[in-house]
């Protein structure tokens, strides 16, 4: 099986494995790495073949037409997800957290309030503060163990100084795949409080058996005028190095607004990046995510069975993403001790969750996309560093 094979990336100069050490104190020859969300397995054949043919031709200019690259974005989003898009609402971003820095700078000003359902994608904090946008925590509830939307809370913290909401969907870290009536219910809360919805779909492949992403348009229409979805291949594909992200916007005057924003910033197109996505939204593309869903689904089970084994830890039930989302509340220890037999006991680097902002402080992120031989070392030692629960 192709996602069993370990394959070392160490000394690739790669974030996940190489910065490991750097950040949480947990050595890339012991330890295992499961914080930033790439994964440790290669992308379909499609993909690797058209970087190969690329460097056997030896000659890395400026891309041309790109109808081929759009095309393909078209026929995935029909195809995989029934939304029929033209090809010219479609912009090429350096990666989404790009897209959602040039939605920032187009449509808010500095000062706006924009509104996260929190815990959330630590990267829009990031972006947010740089960019002087006061950022509006509207803290996720949470129903049965599964995170949910509490409308009357977040009305009433409503200031009128809010001018955009960024949805995550599926939700990282909650991994929740919010349901067409949930997406409504933001869309009219968008609509109540005059917000630009940016609706980061990035994990919108990384779905379940069982469970069907929405991309938003197609839950509520009627908000396309305030409405800007982002999706891309680099999540899907293990391609996140070619930092390439598709920002859509079907509304001709937000797009016209996007659009002499991104002229002005001079952005144009990675090469490599829109040849790595143009081969891998293909029918081949379509079926390796299909087998990958499969097997994440085993890892995830693996994972869960052994984290819930665990008195007082409980990982989140995931609908989409490979992210476990663990809370360690009920262990009654200090979030320095939990870190402490993560990273120096378990030898394991999880994300913090804290960086994902209010309703994180308990917890941590472990991305399990991994073989499954290296998920049950992992478990196997995080089992033994809280053996001591009872
Ligand atoms: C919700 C979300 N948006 C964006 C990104 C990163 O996007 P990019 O690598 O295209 O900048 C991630 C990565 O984990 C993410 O989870």
């Amino acid at each position: 099986m192709q996602f069993d094979e370990v394959i070392n990336r160490y000394g690739t100069r790669s974030s996940k494995w190489d910065d490991m050490e750097k950040k949480y104190g947990v050595s890339a020859k012991d330890g295992i790495s499961m914080w930033v969300a790439d994964m440790d397995f290669r992308p379909p054949e499609c993909v690797q073949n058209v970087v190969r043919q690329m460097a056997e031709h030896g000659i890395f200019g400026y891309h041309g037409n790109d109808s081929a690259y759009l095309n393909s974005i078209s026929w995935w989003m029909q195809n995989r997800h029934n939304w029929s898009i033209d090809p010219s609402w479609i912009f090429t971003t350096h990666g989404l957290v790009n897209g959602t820095a040039i939605c920032v700078d187009t449509f808010t000003e500095p000062g706006d309030g924009v509104v996260l359902f929190t815990p959330i994608y630590h990267s829009f904090f990031r972006v947010l503060s740089a960019s002087d946008r006061p950022v509006v925590q509207c803290p996720l509830a949470v129903e049965n163990g599964r995170y949910t939307l509490d409308f009357d809370r977040y009305d009433a913290m409503m200031t009128g100084r809010e001018k955009m909401l960024i949805l995550s969907s599926p939700h990282n870290p909650g991994g929740r795949v919010w349901t067409p009536d949930e997406l409504r219910a933001i869309g009219e809360f968008a609509r109540r409080h005059d917000l630009i919805i940016v609706s980061d779909e990035i994990h919108h492949d990384l779905v379940y058996p069982g469970q069907k992403h929405t991309v938003f348009p197609l839950a509520d229409d009627s908000v396309s005028e305030r409405l800007i979805v982002m999706s891309a291949t680099t999540k899907t594909f293990n391609i996140a190095g070619s930092h390439v992200g598709n920002v859509i916007i079907p509304d001709s005057t937000l797009r016209a607004k996007f659009k002499k924003r991104m002229a002005a910033l001079g952005m144009s197109p990675n090469y490599f990046g829109l040849m790595m996505a143009a081969a891998a939204y293909s029918p081949e593309g379509g079926a390796w995510v299909d087998g990958l869903m499969a097997y994440l689904e085993g890892n995830r089970q693996l994972f869960d069975a052994a984290i819930n084994a665990l008195p007082g830890i409980k990982s989140t039930p995931l609908e989409a993403t490979y992210l476990a989302w663990v809370d360690f509340s009920g262990t009654g220890m200090s979030p320095e001790e939990i870190k402490r037999r993560v990273q120096q006991e378990a030898q394991v680097a999880a994300n913090h969750g804290e960086t994902f902002g209010q309703g994180g402080e308990a917890f941590l992120r472990f991305n399990f996309a991994m073989p499954r031989s290296q998920v049950q070392t992992a478990v196997d030692r995080l089992s033994q560093a809280f053996g001591d629960l009872q």
